[in-house]
């Protein structure tokens, strides 16, 4: 079959990446779209059971930090996009595990763009993407200046927690070994761009969430802690605010953005959405509850304050004007809408939840792809 075009998705079989790979897929049956993943802990070929027979979908296990492997994958498919999403992405764990992430984050992604350079320069650059998946995390942490929180906020143009935003200039102060694997890779992919004259693109999005989110991140696991009445692990005061967007709406941004956005710039996606975690666990508890038919708030109970996480960042929140400006994206989900959404996901699919949580899904497919 003919093709307009290859893209490669890197970390398609992840959280963002699945939602990124489907839309794609289903919307641009003229391309051809590879999933290259390494199927970590975090990769999960069951987030694509509803594409993986579609005749533009292809699945190839690869590692990013595997420059030949990769080089040839390029060249032989002749791909002319790639979305970079693959990453090691929990801050948990990179806390533990550094090395991991520097590997994984940085190394993989200078094999990447250099994989990507060596087949495209030759050709000249027209007609190529290589798109860059970043997080908020890189710019640091803002300060709690409303401790109590300013429900009119909104109305004066300041955010309930404070009146600073994440903007593209922010001067980038990674705290985390995740957070600065991530600068140390969006530093590289801008060098490609200023250096070659590779046509890249970096975005910058906020905390997301929503249905195939790996259960180690706070509200796939708290949801599944609420149904089976086990301890809320609430870090320090519970007192930190993240900014959250629906992940298909971060997809729908990723879109956008590989389509039209402006080459070397970069865009931050957000949802001006921001919560404490102590009022969004409560949120989590209330629609839990009511949504398993029992009484709301009744598992409140079950929130545990625990130490804080080291270098804890206090308040992230983003400032996504540029790309409702100049690209018209805004995200589309109320929060409430979402979370309704997102709990009854994770209700109905206790087997997903199961077979993520167990590795037996791992075992299946190392098995199918050795
Ligand atoms: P995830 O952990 O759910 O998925 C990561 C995917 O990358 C997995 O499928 C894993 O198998 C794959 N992968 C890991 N190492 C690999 C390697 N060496 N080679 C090939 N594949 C590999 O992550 P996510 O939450 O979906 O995040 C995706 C991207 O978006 C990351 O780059 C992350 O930094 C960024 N991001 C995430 C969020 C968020 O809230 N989750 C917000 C902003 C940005
Ligand atoms: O901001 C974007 C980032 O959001 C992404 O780049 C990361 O990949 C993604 O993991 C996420 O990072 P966070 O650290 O903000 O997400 P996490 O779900 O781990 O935690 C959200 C908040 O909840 C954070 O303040 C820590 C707190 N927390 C988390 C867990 C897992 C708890 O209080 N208890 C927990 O058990």
């Amino acid at each position: 079959m003919e093709f307009d075009r290859t893209i490669i998705i890197t970390g398609g079989a992840g959280f963002i990446g699945s939602h990124v790979v489907r839309l794609f897929v289903n919307k641009y049956p003229e391309y051809k779209i590879i999933n290259l993943d390494k199927l970590t802990y975090a990769g999960n070929l069951a987030n694509l059971k509803d594409v993986e027979d579609k005749p533009n979908y292809q699945f190839i296990k690869a590692d990013i930090c595997d420059y030949e492997t990769i080089k040839e994958i390029i060249s032989t498919n002749n791909v002319t996009g790639i979305i970079h999403l693959a990453a090691e992405s929990h801050v948990d764990r990179s806390i533990v595990d550094p090395f991991t992430f520097a590997r994984t984050n940085v190394m993989g992604t200078l094999s990447l763009l250099q994989a990507a350079r060596v087949f495209w320069e030759p050709q000249g650059w027209a007609g190529r993407r290589f798109y860059h998946i970043s997080t908020d995390e890189v710019y640091g942490a803002l300060e709690l200046t409303k401790p109590e929180g300013d429900p009119s906020a909104k109305e004066c143009g300041g955010g309930p927690f404070g009146d600073d935003f994440f903007t593209e200039s922010t001067k980038y102060q990674p705290h985390s070994p995740y957070s600065a694997a991530k600068a140390s890779s969006d530093h590289f992919v801008r060098a490609y761009h200023d250096t070659y004259g590779m046509p890249t693109l970096v975005t910058n999005c906020s905390n997301n969430y929503g249905p195939f989110q790996f259960p180690e991140k706070l509200i796939p696991l708290f949801i599944n802690n609420i149904r089976h009445r086990r301890p809320l692990p609430v870090y320090g005061k519970g007192e930190n605010v993240r900014d959250w967007l629906y992940v298909e709406d971060h997809a729908r941004a990723i879109d956008i953005i590989f389509h039209e956005g402006k080459i070397g710039e970069t865009y931050n996606i957000g949802g001006f959405n921001e919560w404490k975690n102590i009022d969004l666990i409560k949120v989590l508890i209330k629609t839990t509850d009511r949504l398993l038919g029992r009484p709301e708030g009744s598992d409140d109970d079950l929130i545990t304050f625990v130490t804080d996480r080291k270098g804890h960042d206090m308040r992230y929140a983003i400032d996504s004007t540029k790309l409702k400006e100049e690209l018209g994206w805004e995200p589309s989900l109320q929060f409430e809408e979402g979370i309704e959404k997102t709990v009854k996901w994770y209700l109905e699919h206790q087997d997903w939840l199961d077979n993520v949580t167990s590795g037996d899904y791992m075992k299946y497919y190392e098995e199918m792809y050795k």
